[in-house]
C-alpha cells in the first residue's frame, strides 16, 4: 500500500482509485513533438525527481503513454488549473496553459516521497485549481539583502508551494538595492550604511563597516528570467513618497527639507524624509520607473506609500510654495496628488499601480491595488470602493513575528505568530457582497529583514508558514483543515531536508517544562502541534524512533541528560532538544526564559558582530526594559545575580520615543531595580551598572528572607537611552 498522498496545498479535489503505479528510472516522460513550453517541465520535473528521489526518468517527445508520464495541453482549463490522472497503467497532467502544466507537475513530484529508487505512488485522480491569483510573499531586500543565488533558492521553493508572486521590496531608508543606470549615486552612496555600533566614550559613531550593495540590471534580469520559469510574478517595489532616506542620501536635491544630507539611515523604525514634490523629482521618479518597467515584465509596480510622516511637508518652505500652485492645503491630499501622478504615468506605461493601504483615498484610481497590512479593513474598504486587493495584515502574516516562544527562535519580534495563527487566517469577508468579493486577488505573507539578517534565518522565518500562506491562497476553505494540514507538513518535512531548505521546526519542536519536586526532576513534553511521535532517552544518546515514547511527565534523578526529539512515520521532524541539569541550573533564565513585563516593541536582539548560533539572543521590549521572574523561593532568602548586555539604540520612533520608560536612575550609569510582586512598590534592591559599555556579570545582590514563592520584577533605570541595557539572564539561588 502506498501512503496517502502529503500534498500541500491541498488540491480542490482529489479521487483516491484502486492500485499503484510504479515510477522508476527510465519511465518514460513524455509532452507532445512541438511542444517545447511543455517540454521545459517536463526538464523541471525531472530534475526534481533526480533531486528528491534519485532516478533520471526518459525524457521524449511522443511515443507510447503506457507506464509513461504524460503532460497534455487541452484547451478550456482555466489559467493555473490542472488535471492529474494516476493509473496503474501511466500518469497524465492536463492543462491549457504552461502554468497549469507546471503546477501538475509539482503535484505529481509531491506524490513521489523523498528517497531512493524506484517507488509506488497511488492512484488517484486530481482536478485542481487556484481560490485566488495572487498568492505571495514579500522580500524586503532593504534592511537587509540576500545574494541573487538565495532568491532563485527562494523563488524555486515558493514554486514548490504553488506561490506565484514574490514582492520585491528594493528601497527603504536603510539602502536603494536596485541599480539605475540614469543614478549611480543611488548605488554608490544610496545602498551603503554604517551599521549602528556601540558607542565607545570618544561620541565617535563613525565607527564599524559599511554594510549593502546593489543588484545589477544583469542580475536582476537573470533573477526575472529565472522566475519566469517558475511562474513566479515579481513586483518590485520603489517607496514614495515615504521611506526615501537611502535615495535622499544619494541625491539630496530630491528631499523636501534644505540643509545637509541625511545619511542612509543604520536605524530601525519610520523616519520622516519625504521626496518634495518639484517637477525635477517627478522626472527623477519616472526615469527610475521606465529602468524598472524595461527590467520586471509583469503587469505591476508597486510604489509603497505606507508611513508617510508628513511632518517635512508641514515645515517645508518649497512643498508648502508648490501646494499652492497645486491649490492643495492638505498634507494627505498632497500625498493623493502624488499617488495620481505616478499611477498615471504607470498606465501610460501598461503597467498598474499597487500600493500599501494608506493609498486607498477617494481620489484613488479604480484600477491600482490596494495592500492591506494595518489588519484587514483596507482589504474591506478597497472592495467595497472598487479596487482590487491583497491581504496581508500585521500581524498575522508579517512573518518577521517569532514562531514560538522556544529558544531556538531567531531575533524578530517576541510576538507569536504561530503557523496555526497563520494557517487560520480567515481571507473570506462574509459582509462584501459576491461583486465586492471579486476584489479579493488573494494573500501575502511578509519577511520584513530588519532584525533577520541571514538567508539561513530568512528561510526559517518563512518556511512553513509559507507553506500554511500558499494553502490559504490555493485551496478552497472546505479542503482547509488545520490537523490535516499539520499531519501533511510532518510527511512534507523530509522533503525539505532533501532539498536543504531550514524550515523551522516550531510547530512539531519540544517544548519542556522541567521543575524540581521532592523525588527529582519533573519533565513535561509538549509541542505546538499537541501531536505526533515525542521520543527520549535519558542516557546521553540521540533519541531514535525506538526510544522511549513519551505519554505522561516523568521524573528523573537530578543531574540527569535529558534529549528529546518528535517523530512521524519514523523520521525525525523536530531538532533534537537537550538538557544537562548539572550543566545549567534551573534557577537560571535567560532573557527569553523571563516573561517581558509589557508588550510595547518587543524584540529578539543581538549584540553588533554576535556570531549567528542563537545563544546571544536577548528579549526585551524597546519602550520599557523590564522583566518578570516567576515563582522565585524567598523563603531562605536567596542571592541574586544577573548580568546584562549593553545594545546600541538605533530606533527612529519619532514621538513615540517620549514613551520609552527610562526610571529614575540613581547612579552616573543606571541601575538595575528590583522589585517583589509587581513593578510599582519601592525596590528591594538595587545593583548599579558598570560605566564601560560591555556585556558584564553584575554583582550579586541578597534578597531578605519573605516565606514563599514570588514574582521578581527586574527592571533598568538609566540616564540616556544610549547604551540600550538588556538583561541576559537572572539567577536566583541559595
Ligand atoms: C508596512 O508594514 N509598513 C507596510
Amino acid at each position: 500500500m502506498a501512503a496517502p498522498p502529503a500534498l500541500i496545498p491541498q488540491p480542490a479535489e482529489l479521487t483516491p482509485g484502486q492500485g499503484v503505479l510504479r515510477i522508476h528510472a527510465g519511465t518514460p516522460l513524455r509532452v507532445a513533438v512541438g511542444d517545447s513550453d511543455a517540454a521545459h517541465t517536463a526538464r523541471y520535473f525531472s530534475e526534481l525527481v533526480a533531486r528528491t528521489r534519485g532516478i533520471e526518468l526518459a525524457e521524449r517527445s511522443g511515443g507510447s503513454a503506457l507506464r509513461a508520464i504524460t503532460l497534455k495541453r487541452q484547451p478550456g482549463l482555466a489559467a493555473e488549473a490542472y488535471r492529474l490522472t494516476v493509473t496503474p497503467r501511466g500518469a497524465t497532467i492536463t492543462a491549457s496553459t504552461d502554468a497549469g502544466l507546471f503546477y501538475g507537475a509539482v503535484t505529481l513530484w509531491q506524490l513521489l516521497p523523498p528517497g531512493h529508487g524506484a517507488v509506488d505512488i497511488p492512484t488517484l485522480r486530481i482536478v485542481d485549481a487556484p481560490a485566488y491569483p495572487w498568492r505571495g510573499l514579500m522580500l524586503d531586500s532593504a534592511r537587509h539583502l540576500q545574494s541573487p543565488q538565495f532568491i532563485r533558492r527562494m523563488i524555486d521553493w515558493m514554486a514548490w508551494h504553488k506561490l506565484n508572486v514574490l514582492h520585491w521590496h528594493l528601497t527603504d531608508d536603510q539602502g536603494w538595492r536596485l541599480e539605475i543606470r540614469k543614478y549611480p549615486r543611488l548605488c554608490t552612496v544610496g545602498a551603503w550604511r554604517v551599521p549602528a555600533a556601540l558607542r565607545p566614550l570618544t561620541g565617535d559613531d563613525t565607527l564599524g563597516d559599511r554594510y549593502g550593495g546593489c543588484y545589477t540590471q544583469g542580475e536582476v534580469r537573470e533573477i526575472v528570467a529565472f522566475a519566469a520559469t517558475r511562474h513566479v510574478t515579481i513586483v518590485p517595489e520603489i517607496e514614495m513618497p515615504g521611506h526615501a532616506q537611502a535615495a535622499i542620501a544619494a541625491y539630496p536635491a530630491l528631499g523636501s527639507l534644505d540643509g545637509s544630507p541625511p545619511p542612509v539611515s543604520a536605524k530601525w523604525g519610520v523616519h520622516t524624509y519625504l521626496y518634495n514634490l518639484e517637477p525635477a523629482t517627478f522626472t527623477f521618479l519616472e526615469d527610475v520607473l521606465s529602468e524598472v518597467i524595461e527590467l520586471f515584465p509583469g503587469r505591476y509596480v508597486h510604489i509603497g506609500g505606507d508611513e508617510a510622516v508628513k511632518d517635512q511637508w508641514r515645515a517645508a518652505a518649497t512643498v508648502q510654495a508648490r501646494a499652492r500652485v497645486l491649490g492643495i492645503s492638505d498634507a494627505d491630499a498632497l500625498q493623493d496628488y502624488f499617488t495620481q501622478h505616478i499611477g498615471q504615468f504607470l498606465a501610460a506605461h501598461g503597467r498598474r499601480l499597487v500600493g500599501w493601504d494608506e493609498i486607498l483615498r477617494p481620489e484613488l484610481a479604480a484600477d491600482a491595488i490596494v495592500m492591506s497590512w494595518r489588519g484587514t479593513t483596507g482589504a474591506h474598504a478597497a472592495a467595497v470602493a472598487g479596487n482590487d486587493t491583497v491581504l496581508t495584515p500585521w500581524p498575522t502574516l508579517y512573518l518577521d513575528n517569532r514562531q514560538s516562544g522556544l529558544s531556538s527562535e531567531p531575533p524578530g519580534r517576541t510576538r507569536i505568530v504561530s503557523l496555526e495563527q497563520v494557517y487560520r487566517f480567515e481571507l473570506r469577508d462574509p459582509s462584501l457582497n459576491a461583486e465586492q468579493q471579486r476584489h479579493l486577488l488573494g494573500v501575502q505573507g511578509n519577511l520584513w529583514t530588519e532584525h533577520i539578517r541571514t538567508e539561513q534565518r530568512l528561510e526559517w522565518m518563512a518556511l512553513p508558514r509559507a507553506a500554511a500562506i500558499a494553502e490559504l491562497g490555493w485551496s478552497l476553505p472546505a479542503r482547509r483543515q488545520w490537523p490535516d494540514f499539520v499531519g501533511r507538513l510532518a510527511a512534507f518535512i523530509p522533503r525539505y531536508h532533501a532539498l536543504g531548505i531550514h524550515a523551522a521546526d516550531s510547530v512539531f519542536a519540544i517544548d519542556a517544562r522541567i521543575t524540581e519536586s521532592a523525588s527529582g526532576v519533573e519533565v513535561v513534553f509538549a509541542n505546538q502541534a499537541g501531536s505526533g511521535d515525542i521520543r527520549y532517552t535519558t542516557d546521553g544518546r540521540e533519541p531514535t524512533v525506538a526510544s522511549h515514547h513519551y505519554t505522561n511527565p516523568f521524573t528523573v534523578p537530578p543531574g540527569t541528560q535529558i534529549r528529546a526529539a518528535a517523530f512521524a512515520a519514523g523520521t525525525q521532524i523536530s531538532a533534537t532538544w537537550s538538557r544537562n541539569l548539572q550543566q545549567q541550573p534551573l534557577a537560571r533564565r535567560s532573557s527569553r526564559e523571563l516573561e517581558l513585563c509589557s508588550d510595547g516593541v518587543g524584540l529578539l536582539l543581538e549584540p553588533p558582530g554576535a556570531a549567528t548560533d542563537t545563544s546571544t539572543i536577548l528579549a526585551l521590549d524597546i519602550m520599557n526594559p523590564c522583566w518578570i521572574y516567576r515563582h522565585a523561593d524567598l523563603t531562605g532568602g536567596a542571592h541574586l545575580s544577573a548580568a546584562a548586555v549593553p545594545l546600541p539604540f538605533n530606533f527612529e520612533l519619532g514621538a513615540q520615543e517620549r514613551m520609552i520608560r527610562r526610571g529614575d536612575a540613581h547612579t552616573p550609569a543606571g541601575e538595575l531595580e528590583i522589585r517583589i510582586d509587581g513593578c510599582d512598590s519601592s525596590p528591594v534592591a538595587t545593583i548599579p551598572l558598570p560605566l564601560v559599555s560591555a556585556a558584564a556579570t553584575l554583582p550579586a545582590v541578597a534578597l531578605a528572607p519573605i516565606p514563599g514563592r514570588h514574582d521578581l520584577c527586574l527592571r533598568f533605570a538609566r540616564p540616556s537611552l544610549e547604551p540600550m541595557w538588556a538583561l541576559d539572564w537572572v539567577e536566583v539561588g541559595e
